[in-house]
């Protein structure tokens, strides 16, 4: 028999190098894929089920809210609420922090971001969905979590991790310590080991943004975008284009294969449209874990002061060659603010 590795037996051998925890954030991250496993199964469905389509409301951001967006924020919430190892969440759906108010997690120690359910655009077309979430130490002392507790750069994440409702389901975290992958095996209902130590290719040859936007880019991503096209053996340009319109999906594309996301400023979104707390973090602490690099053109997600709950910004992450040239590009044609 092949010896399989699930994320449940993976998280406990992992607690040993933290000699001091007391096993809150493994529960927290078993939590979550409790969580991921239920979003799954109705992912699988969508089509039988009543669950596609728009939920007819509109979230705090403006944008059209999903039957499964619902679904999937209200299977975090209660997942990560259930616990005692979460005092608050922060959710893509919800105006402002969910404060978890029972008594096991009032004085707990994490606080919780996430996009329950990124790429909401291709749910009712069967093309890859995903979850992305981010773990902080509350930096208040006990009590309630409060939103400040949300307001912390990126470097301070305690543990970050996405999950892709695809042809497969998987899990990929980090928690510093390298980024593991786990494949959900549908016939014992469990992640399995998949992916250990994942790096991302330095080098690589494919580009992932929405050109529909090309005339409201700045220039420095226009001119960028020239040079993928160029023609030149030695770099083996021009590179591949390829856009999902699921940032987890495209992100996790090009962290195995090699690549660059890239979502700028636009006329439509001039502070970029990706919010940094649970989707600009998690993926940038993923990226630079397993070897690669994130910034907002100019500089390192992973610094930026946080003001606001739902806070944007421009996103390029992917290999570091690639990242570095790009924002080469910015730093040659564009400024900060265009
Ligand atoms: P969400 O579904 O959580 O609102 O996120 C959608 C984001 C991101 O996942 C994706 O890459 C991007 O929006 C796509 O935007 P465009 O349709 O403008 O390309
Ligand atoms: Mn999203
Ligand atoms: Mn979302």
């Amino acid at each position: 028999m092949s010896r399989v590795k699930t994320l449940g037996q993976f998280i406990i051998e992992k607690q040993a190098d933290f000699p001091y925890s007391k096993g809150e954030l493994s529960r927290l991250l078993r939590d979550i894929g409790i969580a991921a496993k239920i979003v799954n199964r109705e992912v699988n469905k969508a089509g039988l089920a009543d669950i596609l389509g728009d939920a007819g409301e509109m979230n705090v951001q403006g944008e059209n809210v999903k039957k499964l967006d619902v679904f999937a924020n209200n299977q975090f919430i209660a997942a990560l609420s259930v616990g005692g190892e979460c005092c608050a969440i922060a959710s893509e759906e919800n105006e402002d922090i969910i404060i978890v108010n029972n008594e096991m997690s009032k004085n707990a120690k994490y606080v919780v971001a996430i996009d329950p359910l990124d790429g909401s655009s291709n749910i009712d077309v069967n093309v890859s969905v995903g979850t992305i979430f981010s773990i902080y130490r509350r930096t208040s002392l006990s009590g309630p979590g409060t939103q400040e507790d949300f307001f912390q750069r990126g470097t301070e994440q305690v543990a970050a991790g996405y999950v892709i409702y695809g042809s497969s389901c998987m899990m990929v975290y980090t928690t510093g310590r390298g980024v593991n992958g786990f494949t959900l095996d549908p016939s014992i209902g469990e992640f399995c080991l998949s992916h250990p130590n994942m790096q991302t290719p330095k080098i690589a040859h494919t580009y992932s943004i929405n050109e529909g936007n090309y005339v409201h880019f700045p220039d420095g991503v226009k001119k960028y975008i020239k040079y993928c096209q160029e023609e030149d053996d030695s770099t083996s340009r021009p590179y591949s284009s390829r856009y999902i319109g699921s940032c987890v999906a495209d992100v996790h594309r090009n962290l195995i294969t090699g690549g660059i996301y890239i979502y700028p400023t636009t006329f439509k979104s001039p502070k970029g449209k990706l919010r940094i707390l649970y989707e600009g973090n998690p993926l940038a602490f993923i990226i630079e874990q397993a070897g690669g690099k994130a910034t907002d053109g100019f500089h390192r997600i992973l610094d930026m002061d946080i003001k606001e709950l739902h806070q944007r910004t421009p996103l390029f992450i992917g290999s570091a060659d690639m990242v570095d040239i790009a924002c080469s590009y910015m730093l040659k044609y564009s400024t900060v603010d265009a």
